[in-house]
Parts: C-alpha cells; structure tokens; sequence
C-alpha cells in the first residue's frame, strides 16, 4: 500500500528520499512522488510506475533543497495517473502533502470546498486535505494541520510541507502508521522503519491523532488538543543488512532461507528446558487471568489467519482451550457472544492490516481481552492490545509471507505449551515437546538443502494451470497456505483443501493436467493421506507428495515426494510449509514473475 518517507536536515533531500522510496517498494505501489524544499522554491515531481520513473522524471533537475517529503501511491480514489500521484498540492501550490489512508467523508468536504470556487486537480481524497490547511493556515502550519484533523473522518499518516516555512515538515496520524527517525545529520519520518533504517536506529512512534513538527534539529510531538507531548526514542531491533538482498536473487528466497534462524529468534531466551515450560514474558501482565481463560479466538488474515488456523489444533492437542480461528474482515461483522474471560489473539507481520484492527477494536467494544502476535515493535496492534508477543523475525520485505508464517506457529506453539504445562501436560510431554522444537531449525535447514530437488520438481510442472493442495488436520491449513502462496506470486489457481473433502466435489476436477500437491507426513492422518494419494492416481492426476524422511509407501504411488524429516504430529507444519513455499517460489521463476512485488498485492493491507 502507500508509503512515506519525509527527511529534514543538513544533506541532499532527494538522494535521501529515493532510496527510501526504494526500500518502500515492496508494499506495492503504482505511482510515486517527491516535493523538496529549498528555501521559498519547491521541486515537485510525480511519476507512474516504479521508482524508476520518477528518476527519469528527475534526471536533469538539480533539486537542492534538504527537507521534502516523498511517496508511494497505491490507487484507492482515482486511478494511477501522474496528476492522482502524491505529494497534492493547494492551488496556489505553497501547501504540500503526502497520505496514507482513505479520507471517509472526503466528498463532502469536496463540495463544499467546490461551492467556495476552489477548483480540483484530481480524484483523490487526499487533495482536501492540501485545500483546507491551506485555508487554516495563518502563519503556523501545525495549527491548521490540527484543524485538518478534526475535520476529517477516516484514517491518514499524512506529512505536510509549506511555502512559507523551509525546514519545516509537519507530520500526523489516525489509524495509518507513521514513524519518526531521530538522525544524526537530520530527521526523518516514514510509514515504514525499513525506508529509514539505513540512516537512524532511533525511532519514536506517533499515537492515533498526535501531530508533530520535525526539523533538523528538533522533533516535537503534539496531541489533536495541541498539548505537547514527551516521548522517549526507541531503538529498533532491524539492521540495514536486514533490508538488503545479501546475495539472493528476491527477498521471499532470503527469507525463506532465514528460516532456520528465525525459529531460534522466536525461541530464543522463551524456553526452559528442565521444566518443559516456555517463559513468554510479554504476556505476563495478563497471566493471572490468561491461565484460567477456556476461550479464545485467533484473528488475522492471510498467510497469518492460516498460522492461526494450525494454532487451533495444536491448542486442542495441548490444552483445555477452545480456539475459535476467525478472518478478520468477517469477524467484524459476526453478532459476537463471548464467554466471560475470552481473549482474543490479533495476528499480524506488519501489526498494521486494517481488518484486524477494527476487529479487535470491535471486539474491545464488546469487553473481550486483547493480546497480540505481531513482528513489527511499536506497530498499531501491539499498541492497541493489552500485552503481546513479539516475533523478532527481522523485516519480512517479500510480499508472500514466509518466515514469519513459521515464527507465528512457533510462537503459537510456545504459548499452547505454557498453558498446556500449566492445564493437564505433564513433565514427559513438556520436556519432550521443547527438545523437539530445539531439532526444528536444523530441521528446516535440512530441507532447504535439497531445493535443487524442489527446483527441478517446478520445472517439471510450472506450466500446468490449476494445482490442488491437500492435507488433513495439521495438514490442512498448510495445505490453505500452500495454495496461497502458489496463486500470490506465480499467479497459477491453486486451490487448498480438507483432503477428506475432495470427494464432495473437488475430485471432479483430477485429470492428468491438475497435479495435487498432498501434505502426507507420518502422522495421525497418514493412512488417510494413502487413500486420498490412491484417489487422485486411479484418475490419473499427477501427485506431488510431501512425506517423512523413509516413507515407503507414498514414494510407491506418488509421481514426486519431497522428504522432510520426523517430528512430533503437531510440530509437522513447521517443516511440511517449507517445501511448498519453495515450489511456489521456483514456479513463480519459471514463469517469470516479479516474485517480491506480485501484481496487485501490498505488503501491508491497511485499507479495509
Ligand atoms: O501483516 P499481516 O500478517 O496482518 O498480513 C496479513 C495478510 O495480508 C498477509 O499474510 C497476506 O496474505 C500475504 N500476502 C500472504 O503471503
């Protein structure tokens, strides 16, 4: 989706703005834009397409000017044309802005700015905005943004420039992220740490509806009341290495790869071993009532909505706890009846998907208890829930979920065994199931070493046009993820199903030109998988099977296995997920897709 970055200082803005357009790419975008500012003269300039343009757009122009605030535009309103690119500007052009978000009550505003004589320039919701803090603005750019605001619904992270005041950006937010980065050489704010990380590890996080006005040697914060505000700067856990190719071809690969390291980060210091009970200290503040809860209901979307989907049988496994596991954008509308001391998990990467947000603000509304599985620290959800768990997996740059699907089932995991040590599991089963979870990262390595193999068994059958994935218990949300991951960025119809489904209705579709991918390891549903695997053959469909390490009996009927090693039935998902997100993965470069940015999709989800 959109993206922001905005710099003040003593350097080049533009060089600056650029490349943090660039490490903003792989939110999806289909425009983009920049306004420097160097004394009373603006730059402003505004492209179609990748960044790329708009450096085309740029070549030649000596933009001098070190402040300006810079964005990527993912059409909402309006469609990606050059004049719908942000920064918008007021007619007169000495207001400037960029906005992540959607203006509600945009069209009213319009009309009513129309009937005074003020004439549009686009089809965007965001030039209201440019409108009205021109008409506020006497002097003091922070008040009429402050008025802006209270005149709009909806949601924004907006950064705003004038004419009038060089080395000044105002920036604010409702509901769309915004960060500020506390530099050595200048500030920064962006909608995303990775477009700043290069230059300052110091962040500090806006509120819903706090301003601020950043210059190049001073940040200060602002409530929508225009109290001042003190805050503390935090250092993010990210490196610049960390939004960095380091060699692979596409970042869902390098992540892919990271793997095996990002299970040891989700575990690292959560585990005692001698007791068999994971310590997640974040959760603690609510753990008096957490340990009682017998209700709990998981949201999320996506590739997390389905690491939440295997979390509902691992908790039924190792708990007393009934997990309820919801799509966000549908559990907003349910009539919810909660039982008293039920909580609600909010799973989400970036901890900005605009539907599980107003999910759990939904479910806030209705008295339920909030905790939140999130990677991105300081991100909308972890602040809106009441304790949480935080991932530790690094940036996830690749638009197609991976490490952190593993991270989120690995944490997931670590909770369902706290409080299954702390409900009915013995000793035995918690000392076993963490040795078991120790073997996992080298377990995932080991997979990742026969991706040759995989690559070959993509080559072998990326042209055909429709796959089924299918598994059964654990399998079966892996399956869901398998066919996600597929159709995300190989854009090849896949689709995931209960295994014991297919023959209500998905089994008319086998025939030699639909291959199915089984998830069959040995566990509890393994003879279960034989039959399924035996369907498909006797009506010629081709079967890729994903098998445990010696399996004898799937490699007898299959067409292609990929092994994985053994483990216990509720930790299989951690490595069945691996080899399909590498068949998805090479498909994709079979066929030539721009893996990292797939058509249409955004990182992060945060309209509704
Ligand atoms: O940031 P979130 O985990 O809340 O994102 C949820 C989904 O938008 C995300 O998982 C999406 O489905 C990915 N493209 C899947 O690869």
């Amino acid at each position: 989706m959109c993206g922001i970055v905005c710099y003040v200082g003593n350097n080049r803005a533009e060089p600056i703005l650029i490349e943090g357009l660039k490490r903003l790419e792989y939110r999806g975008y289909d425009s983009s834009g920049l306004a420097v500012q160097d004394g009373s003269h603006i730059d402003h300039i505004r492209a179609v397409g990748k960044i790329v343009e708009l450096e085309k757009a740029i070549n030649g122009i000596d933009i001098k000017g070190t402040s300006g605030i810079a964005h990527t535009r993912w059409a909402t309103h309006g469609e990606p044309t050059e004049h719908n690119a942000h920064p918008h500007s007021d007619e007169k052009g000495n207001v400037f802005i960029i906005h992540n978000g959607i203006i509600e009550n945009y069209q009213s505003i319009k009309t009513r700015l129309e009937k005074k004589g003020v004439k549009f320039r686009s089809e965007t919701d965001t030039e209201v905005l440019a409108h009205l803090i021109a008409q506020y603005f006497e002097g003091d750019l922070k008040e009429a943004v402050r008025k802006t605001m209270s005149q709009v619904e909806g949601t924004f992270g907006i950064a705003v420039i004038h004419r009038d005041l060089p080395g000044q950006i105002v920036v604010a937010r409702r509901g769309s992220p915004l960060i500020i980065g506390v530099g050595e050489d200048g500030n920064f704010a962006a909608s995303d740490v990775s477009a700043m990380v290069r230059y300052t590890k110091k962040v500090l996080h806006l509120n819903d509806n706090e301003l601020a006005v950043i210059t190049a040697d001073g940040i200060s914060i602002f409530t929508a009341q225009a109290k001042a505000v003190t805050r503390d700067a935090e250092t993010v856990e990210w490196s610049a290495e960390d939004v960095d190719l380091d060699g692979f071809p596409h970042f869902m690969l390098k992540e892919i790869f990271e793997q095996p390291d990002t299970i040891r980060n989700a575990m690292r210091g959560r585990v005692d071993k001698g007791e068999g009970v994971p310590k997640l200290g974040g959760i603690m503040p609510v753990w008096d009532d957490l340990k009682e809860c017998r209700h709990i209901v998981i949201v999320a979307c996506g590739t997390s909505y389905y690491a939440g989907c295997v979390a509902s049988y691992i908790f039924e496994k190792l708990t007393e706890i009934d997990v309820e596991v919801e799509v966000a954008s549908e559990f907003r509308y349910r009539k919810l009846n909660f039982p008293p001391n039920t909580f609600i998990i909010a799973m989400s990467q970036s901890g900005e998907t605009a539907d599980t947000l107003s999910a759990i603000r939904e479910a806030r509304r209705k008295g339920a208890r909030l905790l939140g599985i999130v990677n991105v620290v300081g991100s909308s959800i972890s602040r809106e829930t009441e304790a949480g768990i935080y991932n530790h997996a690094g940036p996830e740059i690749g638009v197609a979920s991976t490490k952190i699907f593993i991270s989120q089932l690995t944490i997931l995991t670590l909770l369902a065994l706290l409080l299954g040590r702390h409900h009915n599991m013995s000793l035995t089963d918690g000392v076993e199931a963490i040795r078991a979870m120790e073997k996992l990262p080298d377990q995932v390595k080991d997979i990742l070493s026969k991706s040759n193999h995989i690559q070959a068994i993509a080559e072998k059958y990326y042209k055909y046009g429709n796959w089924l994935f299918l598994g059964r218990k654990y399998g079966y949300p892996i399956a869901m993820e398998g066919a996600l991951k597929l159709k995300e960025i190989s854009y090849i119809h896949a689709e995931g199903y209960a295994a014991g489904e297919m023959k209500h209705g998905p089994i008319a579709l086998i025939n030699p030109d639909m291959p199915t991918v089984a998830i069959a390891p040995l566990d509890s549903m393994y003879e279960k998988m034989i039959n399924n695997i035996q369907e498909i053959k006797s009506r010629k469909g081709p079967v890729i099977a994903i098998v445990t390490e010696g399996d004898t009996m799937i490699k007898e009927i299959a067409d292609d296995v990929i092994e994985i090693p053994p483990t216990l039935d509720f930790l299989y998902p951690i490595l069945t997920v691996v080899p399909c997100q590498l068949l998805a993965y090479y498909c994709a470069q079979f066929l030539k897709r721009d893996i990292d940015k797939p058509r249409n999709l955004a990182k992060s989800v945060t309209v509704e």
